[in-house]
């Protein structure tokens, strides 16, 4: 009888483990906390990249033993906190800032891994971000990197960003690029 009880208890104890090992994950349903129809969204803004300044908003923060002799500067890595614009003009008014790093990973033209978050600090984004990482061949007139996330409105965030060249000063480095980012979220 005890010995009933015992194996009756340790098949409970089993059965016990194996439905606890099942609920580390549920499926969700809808509607849940939040929930909200997905929508697309088109964002267009000027992006600063400043390598000469006072205060630079890029600065080179390695290379590699072989950069300096590089077409491509093959090994450079950048940290970045890029100044986002609704117009080409640096005064045209802050609605964001582009922050993260870019390397040069191509020895035959001149490509970066880009490795990005955009947050926005005006308007109803304000606070949310989306993440960019793609590879950005700087000589194409326009280059398309994936948004591959995002947080707060950006939640779920999936979409694509097209950057156009609109000025680069080969003398100072400085450099206005244009975004076109189209989002679901
Ligand atoms: C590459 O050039 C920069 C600037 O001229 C210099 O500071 C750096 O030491 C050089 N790096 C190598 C690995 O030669
Ligand atoms: C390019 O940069 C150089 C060096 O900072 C500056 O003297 C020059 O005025 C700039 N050119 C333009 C068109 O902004």
């Amino acid at each position: 009888m005890a010995s009933l009880l015992l194996s009756m208890f340790s098949a409970l104890l089993l059965a016990a483990t194996i439905t606890g090992s099942k609920t580390f994950s549920t499926t969700v349903k809808k509607p849940y906390p939040g929930h909200k129809l997905e929508k697309l969204t088109h964002l267009h803004f000027y992006l600063h990249d400043i390598v000469t300044a006072d205060k630079p908003t890029s600065v080179v923060v390695t290379t590699g033993p072989t950069t300096n002799s590089s077409a491509t500067a093959f090994g450079m890595v950048a940290i970045v906190d890029d100044i986002l614009t609704v117009g080409p003009e640096i005064t045209s008014g802050e609605v964001g800032r582009a922050q993260g790093m870019f390397a040069s990973t191509d020895q035959k033209e001149f490509s970066l891994l880009m490795v990005f978050n955009f947050v926005f600090t005006t308007g109803k984004f304000s606070g949310s971000t989306f993440s960019l990482y793609g590879r950005n061949p700087i000589m194409s007139k326009v280059r398309e990197m994936p948004i591959i996330g995002g947080t707060g409105a950006f939640r779920f965030g999936k979409g694509y960003a097209q950057a156009k060249t609109v000025t680069f000063n080969i003398t100072s480095g400085n450099a206005v690029v244009e975004y076109n980012v189209y989002v679901w979220h």
